[in-house]
């Protein structure tokens, strides 16, 4: 028996493993909720008309979400190895072909890529920690916080600065490698992000908008929604949950064997989801009941929180709390988007943890520019969505990542035999495994065909059901 065969013959991680269940858990946890949840969801929410929006994307993340991420667990833990080693290595075990490494390769690709813009939206929040304790939003205005947000979105230099602290933390704790960097982190971090959060939310609840918030989030207008809102809800349940890159994959490479992949896949599914919630449950007030336009895009949450601590007892210290929190929920989401990469690096090609690490962290840190000048020097060039940005999420998080997820869910579904998926999920061939296998089989993959198509047409699929409805 060699270090890489345990004595059942299986492989094991050359990356070491997580120590328990729960840190497991949290890591996956650590990486799905992020600036995705906090951030993100709730101004994409607020573009795309609240409810409709909502509610489309809490099915994308239950009906095709919840088993792409089993699918990817699964295989993650079969392979034992990098995302590209392991579709490479399974692909061909299961009977189909060696190729399959290239959807790994997407995703590392994909990986580095989001962390290019992640790491400066992060690297606001970290910035935004300053602002806060040094008392600049105690009893500001709507219009001084928003000229605070330009100022800081407005000068590339300063965002510039921000951009390269969050990718050298990142490096840093990918450097160190799984046990050590990541478990350390994420068990602290995540359980007082929460507290504080439902601290945020008495502030909300006693607004006097809360109604009109729970409103606008829950009750569905679907005439609200374009096509391509469905799409960004799609994509959006791919991202929030660190699907579709093969990121999930790589942690699935760290799961002792005999770790129940359908209750992990639940609980982490559910933690996130209701972590995007809260977080819109406690924006929303704020924008109404200080007038706000919803639909500001990516500076609202940097443009209403800060309201709420300069008017809220106790704002300077909970707001300086918070935002050191969401910069640690960005960065326990952070080493996930380069981990795929970094153990490909040191499995296939040899090179050291570090030293790969750093190489992606550079190639990041380049590629961020383009985010950088995305509110500044290139501010004005606007194309296809809109700026660098715009349009880098938007290829990433729409299109790359929902494609990714298709080709992983054909693979554990059509690809890998009845028997492997059923030993790794280990729940036989009971209605749970049979659920997993009919979504993963049949309803996610239709669903972001269906969607990918809706979107690119600009509504064929919405025309022809609402022709059969009538
Ligand atoms: N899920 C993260 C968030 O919501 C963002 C993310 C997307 C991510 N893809 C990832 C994190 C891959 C880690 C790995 O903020």
């Amino acid at each position: 028996m060699n270090n890489q065969t345990a004595a059942n013959g299986k492989r094991q991680s050359l990356q070491g493993q997580w120590s328990t269940r729960m840190a497991f858990i949290l890591a996956v946890t650590g990486s799905a909720v992020g600036l995705g949840n906090i951030w993100k969801f709730p101004y994409i929410a607020g573009e795309n008309g609240g409810g409709a929006f909502v509610l489309i994307y809490l099915l994308c993340v239950f009906a095709v979400g919840l088993p792409i991420m089993m699918s990817e667990i699964l295989i993650g833990r079969r392979g034992r190895r990098n995302p590209v080693t392991t579709m490479g290595i399974v692909g061909e075990e299961e009977g189909g072909s060696r190729n399959w490494a290239l959807v790994g390769i997407m995703g590392i690709i994909a990986g580095v890529l989001i962390l290019s813009f992640y790491s400066v939206i992060a690297g606001w929040a970290m910035s935004y920690v300053f602002s806060t304790a040094s008392g600049t939003f105690v009893d500001a205005d709507a219009a001084q916080v928003k000229l605070i947000f330009d100022e800081l979105s407005g000068s590339w230099k300063i965002s510039a600065f921000w951009h390269t602290v969050f990718v050298v933390i990142t490096v840093a704790v990918v450097a160190q490698g799984v046990q050590r960097g990541l478990e350390r982190l994420v068990k602290i971090l995540m359980p007082a992000l929460l507290v504080l959060l439902l601290v945020l939310l008495a502030f909300s609840m006693n607004s006097g908008y809360f109604g009109q918030a729970v409103e606008f989030m829950f009750s569905p207008n679907f005439s609200a929604l374009t096509p391509n809102g469905v799409l960004i809800a799609l994509g959006h349940a791919f991202f929030t949950l660190s699907l579709g890159m093969g990121a999930v994959m790589a942690y699935g490479a760290y799961l002792p064997e005999g770790t129940s992949i359908t209750s992990t896949s639940i609980l982490v599914v559910l933690a996130d989801t209701g972590i995007a919630l809260l977080a819109g449950l406690i924006i929303f007030p704020v924008v109404f009941s200080y007038g706000l336009e919803s639909d500001a895009g990516p500076g609202l949450i940097f443009q209403t929180l800060p309201l709420a601590f300069g008017h809220m007892p106790g704002g300077v210290f909970f707001g300086t709390l918070f935002f050191i929190l969401l910069s640690f929920a960005a960065w326990t989401s952070s080493i996930g988007m380069i981990e795929p990469a970094v153990a490909w690096m040191t499995e296939s090609k040899g090179i050291k943890r570090g030293v790969a690490a750093s190489i992606l962290g550079g190639f990041t840190w380049v590629i961020g520019f383009g985010t950088v000048f995305s509110w500044n020097l290139w501010q004005d060039k606007t194309f296809f969505k809109g700026t660098f940005f715009d349009n880098l999420d938007y290829l990433i998080s729409n299109i790359a990542l929902p494609l990714g997820g298709l080709m992983i869910t054909i693979f554990a579904g059509w690809v890998m035999c009845r028997n492997s998926t059923s030993d790794e999920l280990s729940c036989g061939t009971g209605l749970m495994y049979k659920s997993w296998r009919f979504l993963a089989r049949y309803v996610a993959p239709a669903a972001v065909i269906l969607v990918l198509i809706e979107a690119s047409s600009g509504g064929i699929v919405s025309d022809y059901l609402a022709k059969i409805g009538d």
